[in-house]
């Protein structure tokens, strides 16, 4: 699963760089995560790691907002791209950091792509120190204006390898945890440039190749039309 994801990553740096440009909407996840952080921990920005930092986009807001972030991505090719902090090639199922070495951990838009959150997240409160912060936020979908999902009208389900229940499940486990939703504006050509990232169209057709998947998906998507709601959770959680 993990090289399935590793892979599924290395091939989209193009296409997310394309989504991101267009839509600024990691960034704007990751800057309203952080605020939630640091509004539960004075100490959170000394030093953040970010948890699945892809192109960067996240690193880049953290590292605005404290004095030192580590970027941290299981796919080589995404964290390539990453410019600004220290970059370590990592799995958040394995850290390789020592216990206490963070002030904040931050999953922007990742920890759900794992099969089991809570071995991650164990991982995560390891390596935060006393009255650290935890922070997560994971896609619930998009709605129409009768708050249904677009999918439910195309007959086909996205699915992530885990749901925002279950990330959220699985920081409760190990923290004293608030939670959110975020909604956004969105138009159907936004959603269609969304699964033209090759890992993103994985949710919908996993086991075809890159280029079939993102050509299924867009073609699946081609009938929308208008505006839409895209739905993130969001989870912050401290040491209990
Ligand atoms: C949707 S991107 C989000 C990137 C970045 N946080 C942002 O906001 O733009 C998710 C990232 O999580 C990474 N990822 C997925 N599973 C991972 C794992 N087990 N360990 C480390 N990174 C992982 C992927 O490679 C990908 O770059």
């Amino acid at each position: 699963m993990k090289d399935v994801v590793r892979a599924n990553f290395d091939v989209s740096v193009d296409a997310y760089t394309d989504y991101e440009r267009r839509t600024g909407r990691f960034s704007t996840l990751a800057r309203l995560l952080f605020a939630e952080m640091a509004a539960r921990s004075g100490s959170v920005s000394d030093i953040v790691l970010d948890a699945g930092a892809g192109t960067g986009t996240s690193t880049r807001v953290f590292a605005a907002e404290s004095d030192r972030t580590v970027a941290l991505d299981i796919s080589r090719e995404m964290l390539r791209e990453v410019d600004a902090s220290p970059r370590v090639e990592g799995d958040f199922d394995h850290l390789p950091f020592a216990a206490n070495s963070f002030s904040g951990v931050a999953f922007t838009a990742s920890l759900f792509l794992v099969p089991d959150p809570s071995v991650a997240v164990r991982e995560a409160a390891r390596v935060l120190r006393p009255g650290g912060v935890v922070g997560a936020v994971a896609p619930i979908g998009w709605v129409t204006d009768e708050q249904r999902s677009i999918f439910a009208d195309l007959d086909r389900q996205s699915r992530s390898p885990t749901g925002a229940d279950e990330v959220e499940a699985a920081l409760e486990g190990e923290f004293d945890v608030t939670t959110g939703t975020w909604r956004f504006a969105t138009t159907a050509e936004e959603i269609r440039l969304f699964h033209a990232i090759p890992a993103m169209a994985a949710r919908l057709y996993p086991k075809l190749t890159a280029e079939e998947r993102v050509e299924k998906a867009v073609d699946l998507l081609g009938s929308l039309e208008g505006t839409y709601e895209q739905q993130w959770r969001w989870i912050v959680g401290v040491a209990e």
